[in-house]
């Protein structure tokens, strides 16, 4: 899909429909489409009156224009109450509207933003549509061999009267890489797992590092044993697919700092020999989620290259049973020294993510980023659609709350504890890798996560086990994968380098 800024004459754009966003307080037609209303001859005013439109969130009116004007129908389509509108409802309501576009198979559509809004400015709506456009235009239907009949929107036209369309166009290109990233992501998690196996992970990595010039190397399992990563290297052994360990980096010629983002990579999580039951086990091959997620940032990156560096950490791997196995009561040595006791084979993410993490504290970057679908609890806990937020730096987690909002993608803090800590002290080893109890089980992952950072670095970690996927979909996210959190962190990135505001 295609998103332009344009300045157009309502009666000549050639598009299938105008599109306008209209609140829940115009009880009037404004002057705009006042104006096509006279041309229709009330076409739009009559019908609303008739079919009670009232502006309700989402609720479309659609006007036809028997060839009156160039289009050939007018859509209001409701924001809602003033009060409430924020970027998230421009991204939903373009979300929704390109759905419905969909199926009435229009190919193109315009949509308005002459509106006034206090809390918005025209870049932050246009980039709001940018996003709930692409977003919403995404589905995941490869496999089927029937096409499905609807069609693709192909364009968006952003219709804005303002002589200087500089900054809404800067907005609408940031947005759209953005958008973009998180439907890249979106792709590799909903592959399945016979589809995209460790190694094929590596090679969709070493794809993108070709295409965008970045750094890359990949670790296979003999050099992943040199390293010492014997945490990790516990939870590939069940496997047929040998691990790889990717390290991507993205240099800009002046680098105004460095950014380490960590990603768990479990290509399917069958729980290992604490194996996982019925329904717990499906959409475990969402469980590569934050890998997949640090591959849209780099793309994004790449697209856009900030001056930041940035490294892109993931310990891929699959766990399962076999006889080749890790086993509960088995003690481990992660890079950085410290033993682990297995208490649970399932708690795998947080073995692979001790030896990335130590990996990326060794790198010394400003700050260490980590995002995983890692602990059912965090679900438990938020619920399916807000991510569960820890670290050791209370600034760089304000900072990720802070974009969250922006951004529309929830997150919600979890506090560390002493207490907690306690809890995952092992009987034989220096850490567990469980509690001793089931509550407060994302924070004690968190807290797994804790001994393998070098304390003086930032960091903070994104349990995405609740929103990196959804059974049907919510807003702007079709069913299946999300690509969560790829904008906030995006964002984050290009915030610390002033690329955007
Ligand atoms: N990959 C799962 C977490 C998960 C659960 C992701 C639901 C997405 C949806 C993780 O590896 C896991 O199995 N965690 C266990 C930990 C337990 C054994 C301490 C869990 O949450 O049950
Ligand atoms: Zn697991
Ligand atoms: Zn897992």
């Amino acid at each position: 899909m295609k998103v332009e800024v344009v300045s157009k004459k309502y009666e000549t754009a050639n598009v299938d429909a105008l599109v306008f966003p209209v609140s829940k307080e115009e009880k009037n037609l404004r002057e705009n489409i006042k104006k096509i209303d006279d041309v229709l001859e009330g076409g739009i005013s009559k019908l609303k009156k008739t079919l009670k439109f009232e502006a309700e969130e989402g609720k479309f009116l659609i006007a036809p224009t028997y060839g009156k004007i160039k289009a050939d129908f007018v859509i209001l389509v409701g924001l809602g109450e003033t009060k409430k509108i924020d970027k998230d409802t421009f991204r939903r309501v373009a979300a929704y509207t390109v759905r419905e576009a969909k199926k009435q198979k229009f190919s193109k559509i315009l949509i308005d933003i002459n509106l006034n809004f206090e809390k918005l400015s025209p870049e932050d709506v246009a980039a709001s549509i940018t996003e709930g456009s692409i977003l919403g235009n995404y589905s995941f239907d490869k496999y089927f061999t029937k096409k499905k009949d609807s069609s693709e929107v192909e364009k968006v036209e952003i219709n804005i009267n303002v002589k200087d369309k500089t900054a809404v166009k800067e907005a609408v290109r940031v947005a759209t890489v953005l958008a973009e990233a998180q439907n890249f992501t979106r792709d590799l998690v909903n592959e399945p797992a016979n589809v995209i196996n460790t190694v094929q992970f590596a090679k969709i990595a070493e794809d993108l590092a070709k295409q965008y010039g970045f750094e890359i190397k990949v670790y296979d399992e003999k050099e992943i044993e040199e390293m010492g990563m014997g945490a990790y290297l516990a939870v590939a052994k069940g496997s047929e697919n040998p691990p790889r360990f990717i390290h991507l980096t993205y240099r800009p010629k002046h680098s105004k700092g460095e950014y380490a983002v960590v990603g768990k990579g479990l290509m399917f999580d069958s729980g290992g020999l604490n194996i996982k039951t019925g329904d717990f086990m499906r959409w475990m091959k969402t469980d590569k989620s934050g890998a997949c997620a640090v591959l849209g940032i780099f793309k994004a990156i790449g697209e856009l290259k900030p001056d930041i560096t940035v490294h892109g950490i993931v310990a891929a791997a699959e766990n399962m049973p076999s006889g080749k196995a890790y086993r509960p009561d088995d003690i481990l040595r992660a890079k950085n020294g410290k033993t682990i006791e297995v208490g649970n084979t399932d708690a795998e993410g947080r073995l692979t993510l001790a030896d990335a993490l130590s990996y990326a504290s060794e790198l010394k970057p400003d700050a260490i980023i980590d995002m995983a679908t890692l602990t059912g609890a965090c679900v438990i806990a938020l619920g399916e659609f807000t991510a569960g937020v820890m670290g050791n730096n209370q600034k760089l987690i304000n900072e990720v709350l802070s974009v969250s909002q922006d951004t529309g993608e929830w997150m919600w803090q979890l506090p560390f504890n002493d207490k907690l800590r306690e809890q995952i002290k092992a009987p034989h080893a220096d850490v567990y890798n469980v509690g001793t109890t089931r509550y407060g089980g994302a924070i004690t992952a968190g807290l797994f996560l804790e001994h393998f950072v070098d304390p003086k670095i930032p960091w903070v970690h994104i349990d995405i086990a609740g929103p990196s996927h959804h059974t049907s979909g919510w807003y702007y996210h079709p069913k299946g994968a999300t690509g969560i959190p790829v904008r906030t962190i995006t964002t984050l990135l290009l915030k610390k380098v002033n690329y955007i505001k």
